[in-house]
């Protein structure tokens, strides 16, 4: 995926000098009077305009006003009105400046169409209206009826128009007539059909981005015939077919077709693209074995979520250049080789359910790895057990390690007390026994610790209340080099800093009570408790984590009232208590009173108006909510909430994916 960056302003130089040299004319003194008209029409035309207007009204030459550039001429040559908290319509009335014309109004809250006269405009070469809320079609123009290509932007070299909501089919560019055409950007709309004919003719193109729309259809062999293409970015869409003939763009820096339907192998020959430094497939239907000649400039490398199968070809380990690796889900077979080791640059590397087999081996090649900072070999090693302490070093950088679902027996090893930097750790769905270190509160950058479903058992350490980053709100400030996937395909972090701040110690055998210093943890957002054997009160200190957005102790032998003081944690939205020992009364006023039955259920001693039992009716007369099969339900519920809540409901991150992404 190519983030979005200001990296081509290259072109963008080259055609403004271009278009200096071509509007070197006749001098006049002020801006032409249709000019000026035409840009007072966009005024008003808009309904907020982050105060434009005043700061116009100071001039009479237009060539003056904020935002605006003429040539020597006096022709208007750049309306520069980015992110200037701009609402409302564009004016038709743009199609009327008639120098050679670079229009940016990217980054507002613009709406509607579109205007049919901009994009039939002869004068605007470079066209910025992306990050606004525009609507309706580009293509739906009364010339771009297939049977005749639109005879419309003529002049126009590059367009943005991302991250709106337009709709309909991507416009047939019409290259042969405009041969300089550079930059087609559309991603993040709702474009839909296939990939238009005759981009083959456009023989400059460098950009072409189409990404996150709902393109169908087969990628055209004729997009393998523009040399000149750069960055190819079309993921998240439905497209099919294969890669043979990608040698033949020789200039290819970025190719990112992830989360398509594509087939077949990747070719052999994609190692003549000397070029390439981004290579993105994952989320596709690729299969056969790897290339042996993957080119060795690539810095980033995803095939995730694939049919590959092979063992993996050693020329990946030739790029010392290689920062993001990530090859998980596939049907790879074999050891991991030694030379991954030879990956100097690698900061994160993702091995997901490849059938890894030794723990122990797979750990001390990879403990060398120097730049290593995220490390993901979940679903592997089925049954084997934790390494001892004295065989693994090194991840002096390690920030985020996943470990889960390996059916891991052994305990919470002591080397990971020696990663000073880490920051998230998941080991759920293990076999882990023995306590929670006490060790755990060394660990200065810790935020996000997974155990669920081990049987760890002993009390909750009061060390765990130390852990220094969920005492303070500080945020890791880390961007990945690829997206994080969580148990959702569709759900990807992009910062470290979007993963919330958790405690999941859930599904274990922990016993003793809740200790008061969890009141020290202010900075955490969810606590998940459920099915242990705690024991005492809900203690009055998790009364005053006033950050917490879900609160699961459901599944324990929790005793006593339901402190009423919970009603401050004012963003919590999930809440279970379910099946412990509690007693009293409901809060029928504030947050809690805001949860379901099920928050509450199997408590035979509570008391309120959710609940079957009604307060100062009940007491002489314990009704048994939990049937068995009532109880099976809850189990699953408690589960369910524990997944869905690690997969990110707390930030809706396939927003931040559209910025990112
Ligand atoms: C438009 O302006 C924004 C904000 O200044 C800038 O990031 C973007 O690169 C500009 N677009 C073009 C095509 O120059
Ligand atoms: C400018 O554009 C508008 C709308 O596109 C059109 O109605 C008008 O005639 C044009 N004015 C001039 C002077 O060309
Ligand atoms: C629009 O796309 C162009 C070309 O990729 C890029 O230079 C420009 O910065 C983009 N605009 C914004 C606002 O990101
Ligand atoms: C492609 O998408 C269009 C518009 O959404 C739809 O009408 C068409 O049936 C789709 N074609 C295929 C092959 O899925
Ligand atoms: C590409 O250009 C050729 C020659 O100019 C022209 O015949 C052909 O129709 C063009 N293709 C498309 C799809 O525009
Ligand atoms: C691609 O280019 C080759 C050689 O220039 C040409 O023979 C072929 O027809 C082109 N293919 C497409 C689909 O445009
Ligand atoms: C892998 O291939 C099988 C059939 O060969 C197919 O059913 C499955 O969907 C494919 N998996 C992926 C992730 O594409
Ligand atoms: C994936 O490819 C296999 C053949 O390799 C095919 O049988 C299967 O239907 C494909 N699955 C999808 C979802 O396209
Ligand atoms: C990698 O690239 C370098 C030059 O950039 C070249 O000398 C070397 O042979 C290549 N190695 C492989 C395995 O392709
Ligand atoms: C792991 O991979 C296997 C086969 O490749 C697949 O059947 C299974 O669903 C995957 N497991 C997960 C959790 O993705
Ligand atoms: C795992 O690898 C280590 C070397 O790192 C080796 O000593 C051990 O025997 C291996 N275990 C198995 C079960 O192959
Ligand atoms: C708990 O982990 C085991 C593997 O250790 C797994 O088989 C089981 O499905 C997990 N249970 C839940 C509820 O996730």
């Amino acid at each position: 995926m190519q983030p979005l960056d200001c990296s081509y302003w290259k072109y963008w130089n080259f055609l403004l000098a271009l278009v200096l040299l071509v509007s070197l004319a006749s001098l006049t003194s002020s801006c032409m009077e249709q000019e000026k008209a035409s840009l007072l029409h966009l005024l008003a035309g808009l309904s907020r305009d982050g105060g434009l207007a005043a700061s116009w009204e100071s001039h009479k030459d237009c060539c003056r006003w904020e935002g605006i550039t003429c040539s020597p001429n006096r022709m208007v040559t750049d309306v520069s009105l980015a992110s200037q908290g701009l609402e409302g319509s564009i004016s038709p009335h743009l199609g009327n400046l008639t120098g050679q014309l670079r229009l940016n109004l990217s980054c507002n809250w613009l709406s509607g169409v579109l205007p049919l006269e901009l994009v039939l405009s002869s004068s605007i070469i470079v066209l910025d209206i992306s990050f606004n809320c525009l609507t309706g079609g580009l293509s739906e123009l009364p010339s771009s009826t297939p049977a005749r290509p639109l005879q419309v932007m003529k002049s126009l070299v590059a367009i943005n128009a991302s991250t709106n909501s337009f709709t309909g089919q991507i416009p047939t560019i019409p290259c042969a007539s405009s041969p300089y055409f550079t930059v087609l950007e559309l991603s993040f709309n709702q474009f839909s059909g296939n990939i238009p004919p005759g981009l083959s003719n456009c023989s400059e193109l460098k950009i072409l981005s189409t990404g996150y729309n709902n393109l169908n259809g087969t990628l055209p062999d004729e997009l393998f015939n523009i040399t000149s293409l750069e960055h190819r970015s079309l993921p998240n869409n439905w497209i099919k077919g294969a890669l043979n003939g990608i040698n033949k763009l020789t200039n290819l820096v970025t190719l990112d077709l992830g989360m398509n339907e594509l087939s077949s192998n990747i070719p052999d020959s994609i190692g003549e693209l000397k070029r390439l430094v981004e290579l993105h497939l994952g989320h596709n239907n690729m299969s056969g074995d790897l290339p042996t000649a993957l080119s060795n400039c690539t810095e980033n490398l995803d095939l995730l979520y694939n049919n590959f199968t092979g063992t993996i070809p050693e020329s990946i380990y030739s790029s010392s250049k290689m920062t993001a690796l990530r090859l998980s889900q596939n049907h790879f077979h074999g050891k991991l080789s030694e030379k991954i080791g030879n990956l100097k640059s690698l900061s994160f590397l993702s091995l997901r359910n490849i059938s890894l087999t030794n723990m122990t081996r797979t750990l001390q090649i990879l403990g060398s790895s120097r730049s290593l900072t995220t490390l993901l070999i979940g679903f592997n090693f089925m049954d084997d057990t934790m390494p001892e302490d004295d065989r693994i070093d090194g991840f002096q950088n390690l920030q985020i390690l996943a470990i889960n679902d390996c059916s891991l027996s052994g305990k919470i090893p002591h080397w990971l007390s020696k990663f000073r930097n880490l920051r998230m750790l998941f080991l759920q769905n293990n076999q882990l026994t023995g306590p929670i270190p006490d060790w755990i509160s060394s660990l200065n950058a810790l935020f996000y610790l997974d155990i669920t479903n081990n049987s760890i058992k002993g009390e909750i350490p009061i060390s765990l209340m130390d852990v220094p980053m969920l005492k303070s709100d500080n945020t890791a400030p880390k961007v990945f080099e690829l997206p994080v996937y969580d148990k959702s395909p569709f759900m990807q972090y992009l910062r470290l800093g979007s993963f919330p701040k958790v405690l999941y110690l859930g599904l274990n055998n922990l016993s003793g009570v809740i200790p008061k210093e969890i009141g020290q943890l202010q900075a955490l957002v969810a606590l998940n408790l459920s099915f242990n054997r705690l024991s005492g009160e809900i203690p009055q200190q998790l009364c005053t984590l006033t950050n917490m957005q879900m609160l699961d102790l459901s599944g324990n032998h929790l005793t006593g009232t339901i402190p009423s003081a919970l009603n401050n944690l004012h963003f919590l939205s999930k809440f279970n208590i379910s099946n412990n020992d509690l007693e009293g009364p409901i809060p029928t006023v504030g947050q809690l009173s805001t949860f379901p039955y099920s928050s509450f259920d199997g408590n035979p001693k509570l008391c309120g108006p959710v609940l079957v039992n009604q307060c100062g009716l009940a007491e002489a007369d314990p009704v048994s909510i939990v049937s068995t099969k009532q109880y099976g339900t809850e189990v699953i519920f408690a589960i369910a909430f524990g997944v869905f809540f690690g997969v990110g409901v707390l930030y809706d991150q396939m927003v931040l994916a559209r910025y990112f992404g």
